[in-house]
């Protein structure tokens, strides 16, 4: 016949071992397995001691009955405890689905006008052309009057041009640029020179008031209209595939005599394999440099002759990739940019 202090005992004794029980359960079931022994209802072993009371003498009753329910709620937050240690540690691991794909890195990609500018250089590169660079704030002796372009001229108007200060504004095309390298190199000159130009355009579906020119130049000796023609008509079927004719329509520069804009007309494959010739696209102004321009950039115009042209990439890529709204490019819907990219999702 037990007594009071002695189940008190038992009751310590069963504290110290549950406690030991649960710190050693290395997982959820063992643990659930040591709750059961010690504080199942019907088995469990402190609960046991509870149903003893009954026998005790009524005196004895009431400490026995404390010391039960302390142990219990001791041992019962222990339990708890390790069990939430338990689920801490092993919740990465248990939700670890070896059998999913796996989540593919987003590699970005290059803008559309940036593809596309790669692909006029790469051209370029490969008929011998580097590449060459000017300031975006120029002053009006490069921006028009080296370029044969009398401040009074239409296009040097305040209207259109935007002016940092006095005589100092946003390059308003790339063709500067001409006259700057012609000034820094002698002849040979084979020049390719993106770069951003500005101009006071309301923005809408085909203008924005910053934009990209990719410019070029070509001055040596001897070099005439058929070289000039010869060069457009090489880039552009290099650009767009061997099918592609251009063709010269006159036109007006002041830097340039004779002026041309120039059109390409190109071959495209129908999804029935067939294939079709597209209209003529206007894709740059070009021309024989003027010998003033020469001239101005002090090169010997008796001796050297040349060509520029200049083109928008971004048309070209509206072109090319049958965009008909030129914002789209710089509004940056990622639904939109990611087409180009190499993963071709967002
Ligand atoms: N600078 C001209 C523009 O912005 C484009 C251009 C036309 C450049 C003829 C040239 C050229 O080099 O020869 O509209």
């Amino acid at each position: 016949m037990s007594d009071g202090p002695s189940l008190i005992r038992d009751l310590e004794a069963l504290e110290q071992e549950a406690l030991e029980a649960t710190a050693d359960a290395t997982d959820p079931d063992d643990l659930e397995a040591v709750r059961i022994r010690f504080l199942g209802r019907k088995d469990g072993r402190i609960s046991g001691v509870l149903r003893g009371l009954g026998g005790l003498d009524h005196t004895e009753r009431p400490a026995v009955g404390a010391a039960a329910n302390r142990v219990k709620g001791v041992v019962s937050a222990a339990l708890d405890a390790r069990a939430a240690s338990l689920a801490a540690e092993s919740g990465p691991d248990s939700a670890l689905d070896l059998s999913l794909p796996g989540r593919r890195a987003w590699a970005g990609g290059k803008h559309p006008i940036t593809l596309v500018l790669d692909e006029i250089w790469e051209v370029f590169r490969s008929m011998g052309f580097t590449r060459a660079r000017g300031p975006e704030a120029e002053t009006e002796w490069y921006n028009f009057e080296a370029l044969n372009t009398p401040l009074d001229h239409p296009a040097a108007d305040e209207q259109d041009t935007l002016y940092l200060e006095d005589s100092v504004l946003l390059r308003s095309h790339t063709s500067p640029v001409q006259i700057r390298t012609l000034q820094n190199h002698a002849p040979p000159v084979r020049i390719l020179a993106p770069g951003w130009v500005y101009r006071r355009d309301t923005y809408d579906a085909t203008h924005t008031p910053a934009f990209m020119q990719v410019e070029g130049l070509v001055v040596d000796e001897g070099v005439d209209f058929v070289d000039f023609k010869a060069t457009l008509a090489e880039f552009a079927r290099r650009f767009w595939g061997p099918g592609t004719r251009i063709r010269l329509r006159p036109s007006f520069f002041p830097f340039t005599e004779p002026s041309a804009e120039v059109d390409v007309k190109r071959v495209i494959t129908l999804p029935d394999g067939s294939t079709r010739e597209t209209d003529w696209l206007e894709i740059m102004g070009a021309g024989m440099v003027d010998p003033a321009v020469l001239d101005a950039a002090g090169v010997d115009s008796e001796r050297y002759t040349g060509f520029a042209f200049g083109m928008g990439p971004a048309r070209i890529a509206m072109l090319k990739y049958g965009v008909t709204d030129l914002r789209t490019f710089f509004e940056n819907d990622m639904r939109f940019l990611a087409q180009f990219a190499p993963g071709g999702e967002a």
